[in-house]
């Protein structure tokens, strides 16, 4: 009998995370803590309450709204963010940093109060920009890709792996969710809390609510579907600019194994993602939108790169199979058509907020 918090339960990973774990386990109990601030999570209550799952209507930037969690927690999972690796460069940094550092903090505290197990949903932004563009690569006809030889430690043909040199920028999303991680070490370190953190690449399925600075495959997708504008940013303008991305069902098996085998993976850090086995450019990801949907739109070209913007990022995942055998198993094609279905049976409640 588990009793499991998770933290941006609203969100596209929490609400997908307690509602796999709920049908998987339907004893357990599943508090999903969330303050709504992302549009569209909203859509998600009904969910939630349709599989039994408690909403706790909370931010996770205040101590005191983890008060309302009385009943003895065995896991937490943090998916409480402000995602976005735009977010702060307006100047304004406070929510980011709230939520992002602070709020894990608050909740690794909920942890130790409940000698819980804590997951931590980092992401591979930790890595320095810079470093990730002198990455050696080869252009192809649709992508680019990292060439077999490389200088950078951490890096081959395989992608990037944990060994990849940490010093340097890494935008301010980045820079909140590597704070946080050194904050989980450090409370498996003092206070033998079994913590693991992932570091997802490009995470996606259905219900994400895609926007343009986050969430690019659902927005890919649905700008297909209503038949809307796209532009290729950067790099050319050519869309070549390539990224591995893991269907939310591929996370929640490696999810599974986590909260259940928790002293095999405590105090590990993990690259999670597709690998180059589930990969796809923008104009890969183009070609596919317009077999699924049969529409062809129009797509810009602004040769411009953007600050923060990387040329690719494919997850290295050899530590989490040496370790699990967990390996993710859904093709790009059926993360797009799992993706595409959603949008055709919920046309008229997204529209507003994906289109
Ligand atoms: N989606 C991806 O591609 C991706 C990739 C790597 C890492 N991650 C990480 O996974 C986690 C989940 O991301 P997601 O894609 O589900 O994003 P999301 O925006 O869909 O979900 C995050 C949820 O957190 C909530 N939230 C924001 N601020 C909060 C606060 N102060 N208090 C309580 N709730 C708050 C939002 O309302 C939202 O429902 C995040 O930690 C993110 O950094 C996501």
């Amino acid at each position: 009998m588990h009793t499991i918090l998770i933290t941006g339960g609203a969100g596209f990973v929490g609400s997908n995370l307690a509602i796999l774990l709920k049908e998987k386990y339907p004893s357990y109990s599943i508090l999903c803590m969330d303050n709504l601030k992302r549009r569209g999570s909203e859509l998600n209550l009904i969910r939630l309450r349709g599989h039994g799952i408690t909403f706790i209507h909370g931010d996770i930037r205040q101590k005191n709204d983890f008060d309302q969690i009385i009943t003895p927690v065995s896991c937490v999972i943090d998916a409480a963010a402000e995602p976005s690796v735009l977010a702060g460069l307006d100047g304004n940094t406070d929510y980011l940093i709230e939520t992002n550092l602070n709020g894990t903090v608050h909740a690794l505290n909920l942890a130790l109060k409940h000698k819980a197990n804590f997951i931590f949903l980092s992401t591979s932004r930790v890595y320095p920009i810079k470093t990730i563009e002198e990455i050696i690569t080869t252009e192809n006809d649709t992508r680019f890709d990292i060439a077999a030889s490389q200088q950078i430690k951490g890096v081959s043909a395989a992608g990037i792996s944990e060994d990849f040199p940490l010093r340097g920028s890494r935008s301010l999303y980045g820079a909140t969710k590597l704070a946080s991680e050194l904050m989980v070490e450090e409370y498996h370190e003092m206070f033998g809390l079994n913590t693991v953190i992932n570091r997802c690449g490009v995470i996606t399925g259905p219900h994400q609510m895609g926007k343009i600075d986050q969430g690019v495959v659902v927005l890919w997708m649905a700008r297909h579907f209503w038949k809307n504008k796209l532009s290729y940013v950067g790099y050319g303008g050519t869309g070549k600019q390539l990224r591995d991305m893991i269907h939310i069902k591929d996370l929640f098996s490696l999810i599974d194994l986590q909260i259940h085998q928790e002293k095999k993976f405590a105090g590990h850090t993990f690259n999670i993602g597709g690998t180059n086995k589930v990969s796809a450019s923008l104009q890969e990801l183009t070609t596919l939108c317009h077999q699924i949907t049969g529409n062809k739109i129009l797509i810009d070209a602004i040769p411009e790169t953007r600050k923060a913007d990387i040329r690719l990022y494919i997850s290295d995942c050899h530590k989490i199979q040496t370790l699990s055998q967990w390996e993710p198993m859904i093709s790009v094609e059926e993360i797009l058509q799992d993706i595409f279905l959603w949008i055709k049976d919920n046309e008229k409640q997204l529209k507003p907020i994906l289109n």
